[in-house]
């Protein structure tokens, strides 16, 4: 052991064992909740108001305070966590300040935006969806859990779960798209994921399930913007998966940006107490967003900072993330009687709550550790889970096309391998991407690189920048300088590009958009591929080669040309830490893909808002009589890919359905059966959909909605029956009065292997 290690041991033990000696240590037998708020209360006893607001203090680690400021504002009880720190030695010595330094010994908390990984980079959000596979997102989870635990984090400001129907929204890459009944589903499972046995547990992180609520309904797509929305619609399609978080136990909710029919959620009291508190029975913290106490200023419904703070409090926001309102403000307001003391102690009760929930109390190192056990590199190789990212990975790929058996790709001759996107492995990690580093990732072309060995060779050439639109560069590149342009003409790369083209027997082109193009503030007018890459893939298309089109990026994307030109489409979303690899399994068939849509793709952006669960309308659009019907009249209505489609290198067929019974009661179940056949050669996997539809409801109900479905693999000529039970509950919705309830009468029940191809029948609820 060198000097350094040895004098990191002896300061981690120390400030361990100082610790313990001198805080008010929980027992671990006093786990009960009986324990946990006797502790509190006692603890708050001795509190003054200052320190208690103190802990309602989140803050930014980064350039805004140095380190020696923020030791010091937690050594006198003005910060209660941090976020955007996972170096384990400043974690550490940020709580020495609070365990060892502070009055009252309160260990501070550290979070993280582990959206989909920490060091280890999974798909983006939207991705994991596309793989309807609930242990892939389970794994996923669990492995960013352990990544962040081992980085000293201790909460996630995750799941992301805000529906959205609007793909111009660029925050659509951090959800799971647009239905309500998956992304409740993924919602519950990356929560448990998350939190693993006990969010006490050393190698669990806390889960702040987020933004509540409505975050992807802002008007137009636009970041930040107004949501206003029906209550019915609210409580039927977008409030469910914060709910499903809530219900699975997560510890956290991170409070909602934008406004909901005029009250911001930052100081909507409905939003956070009566829904969430009262009907949910949520007994955790919550957080507000970067900045959001301030902004109830330009929100307009705070003439000013101390009216902001005020505001915020009174509706139940906790931890005020990033801003001083809190600090600066309640001192004065509890002062003047404006803001009662009880109203502080409930937030700071919560607060120290989650804490005693993330087992802080009992080890304020608990994740941290001592430093003899730091790792020596953080960024070690082995700290990585790759054989995880790569099975995930190449799980949420999805097959839109394959004409002629165009895939899989044969591991032999020329291969060019084209497109701006193709040697990015930066972009690969997608948005929000955590810890994760561009050169542990592996781009396409490495994956393919790898995987053709010396059996084929590759050929490249950038083709075409990812887009030429110099402002929105600069703005892009305003948070981080990202996208980085071949100097060029844009002719001259289209024209070196098909040279190699031509010297190649196939052409793969990676396409799409640069990963912060589709993330926080960066909303689209458009949805068509950037740039000239459109040109890029006509002249592509031109050689005459076979054309693969692999596209990244993060929202539905408009492609009706693409879909024309290329042979191959696959949709590949950012896939993360092993990308490239598990592209080029897809690719070359040693996986046989089976993703699925979790948000419908648009024929253009005009289409938008684009979802399969809609009404049906008075005069629903009819394929062959479309005059005075619902429709638009440049281009067919439908979706050019809809809800739950994605293909295979086989084919399945699906039976007619089997219903146990035709009429059931509120007391019965009914069972509905398909035998599902793997027609084709290879073996392969499916996502069996179950759909239902209310025909004539006290108010107008979707044409269909997902219920239920199931990923079954089957080898070539296999055959199994797949059957789902139904129950009353499965029937119930929110009617005009807001009672959720089923409702006696006739439903069509459908089941396919996308939202729009599917078998039909019916039965009654008497
Ligand atoms: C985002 C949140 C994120 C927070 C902290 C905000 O800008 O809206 O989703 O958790 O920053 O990084």
């Amino acid at each position: 052991m060198n000097k350094l290690c040895l004098l990191s041991l002896v300061v981690g033990l120390a400030s361990q064992s100082a610790w313990a000696q001198t805080a008010t240590t929980p027992a671990s037998n006093l786990s009960t909740l009986q324990a946990k708020n006797a502790f509190i209360s006692n603890l708050m006893k001795q509190m003054t108001l200052d320190e208690k607001i103190g802990q309602l203090r989140l803050i930014s680690i980064g350039p805004e305070m140095p380190k020696p400021e923020i030791a010091k504002e937690i050594a006198a009880g003005r910060i209660g966590g941090t976020f955007n720190s996972v170096v384990l030695p400043d974690n550490r010595a940020m709580q020495d300040a609070a365990v060892l330094h502070s009055r009252n010994k309160i260990p501070m908390f550290f979070a993280y935006d582990v959206v989909h990984g920490q060091r280890t980079i999974f798909p983006i959000s939207l991705g994991l969806a596309s793989s309807f596979d609930m242990d892939a997102i389970t794994r996923a989870g669990r492995v960013s859990a352990i990544e962040a635990a081992a980085d000293g984090v201790d909460m996630t400001f995750a799941p992301m779960v805000d529906i959205t129907r609007d793909a111009r929204w660029g925050r659509s890459s951090e959800g799971f798209g647009e239905d309500t009944y998956l992304v409740s589903r993924i919602s519950a499972t990356m929560t448990r994921a998350f939190q693993g046995t006990s969010t006490q547990a050393p190698n669990s992180i806390m889960a702040a399930v987020k933004h509540f609520a409505l975050y992807g309904a802002v008007e137009g797509g636009r970041d930040y913007n107004t949501v206003d929305m029906s209550p019915v619609r609210m409580q039927q399609d977008y409030l469910p998966p914060y709910r499903a978080a809530v219900d699975a136990g997560a510890g956290g909710v991170m409070v909602a940006l934008n406004s909901i029919n005029g009250v911001p959620s930052t100081a909507n009291t409905w939003l956070l107490q009566d829904v969430l508190r009262k009907d949910w029975g949520f007994k955790g913290v919550t957080v507000s967003d970067h900045g959001a106490i301030k902004e109830l200023i330009d929100h307009g419904v705070a003439k000013d900072f101390r009216e902001a703070a005020k505001l915020a409090i009174k509706a139940g926001v906790d931890l005020s993330m990033n801003d001083k309102a809190y600090g600066e403000e309640l001192p004065a307001l509890v002062k003047s009687g404006e803001v009662s003391i009880k109203e502080v102690d409930n937030a700071v009760r919560e607060v120290l709550g989650a804490k005693w929930e993330m087992g802080l109390f009992a080890n304020p190192y608990l994740r941290i550790g001592a430093a003899v056990d730091d790792p020596v590199d953080r960024n070690a190789e082995n700290r990585l889970h790759r054989a995880e990212a790569r099975e995930v990975a190449r799980k949420s790929i999805v097959l839109l096309k394959n004409a002629n058996e165009t895939l899989p790709l044969k591991k032999q001759g020329t291969i060019a391998v084209v497109g701006p996107l193709a040697k990015s492995s930066l972009d690969m990690l997608g948005s929000w991407s955590a810890a994760g580093l561009a050169r542990q990732t592996v781009s396409a072309y490495d994956g393919l690189a790898n995987a053709v060995g010396d059996k084929a060779k590759l050929v490249y050439a950038a083709g075409s920048n990812v887009t030429d639109n110099q402002e929105a560069i600069t703005y892009l590149n305003k948070m981080d300088d990202q996208i980085h342009i071949d100097g060029r003409p844009e002719q001259e790369m289209i024209d070196e590009a098909v040279k190699v083209a031509q010297g190649a027997d196939v052409v793969v082109a990676v396409v799409g958009e640069s990963r912060n193009m589709s993330h926080e503030a960066a909303s689209r007018v458009d949805l068509v591929l950037p740039g000239r890459q459109r040109d890029l893939i006509k002249a592509l298309k031109a050689t005459g080669k076979p054309l693969v089109i692999v596209l990244m990026n993060g929202r539905p994307l408009a492609l009706g040309e693409e879909n024309k030109q290329a042979d191959a489409l696959v949709e590949s979303w950012f896939l993360g830490t092993e990308g490239g690899n598990a592209l080029a399994d897809v690719l070359f068939g040693d996986y046989n893909p089976s993703g699925k849509l979790p948000m419908t793709f648009p024929r253009s952006v005009g289409q938008v808002p684009a979802y399969y669960n809609h009404l049906n309308t008075g005069r629903p659009y009819r394929v062959n009589d479309s005059n005075y019907t619902s429709n638009y009249f440049e281009e067919p209505t439908s979706p050019l890919f809809p809800f739950g489609y994605g293909l295979s290198y086989t084919q399945f067929s699906v039976s007619d359905i089997v219903l146990s019974v035709n009429k059931m009661t509120r007391k019965d179940k009914i069972t509905a059966t398909v035998q599902v056949k793997n027609t084709g050669k290879v073996a392969g996997e499916t996502v069996v959909q179950l759909y239902l539809r209310d025909v004539a409801a006290s108010l107008s109900r979707p044409v269909k909605e997902l219920k239920n479905f199931q990923k079954i693999m089957l080898k070539p000529g296999e055959e199994k029956a797949v059957s789902f039970t139904l129950t009353e509950e499965d029937l119930k919705f929110y009617n005009p009065s807001l009672k959720y309830a089923a409702e006696a009468g006739d439903f069509k029940l459908m089941i396919g292997l996308d939202s729009a191809d599917v078998k039909e029948t019916t039965f009654t609820l008497q």
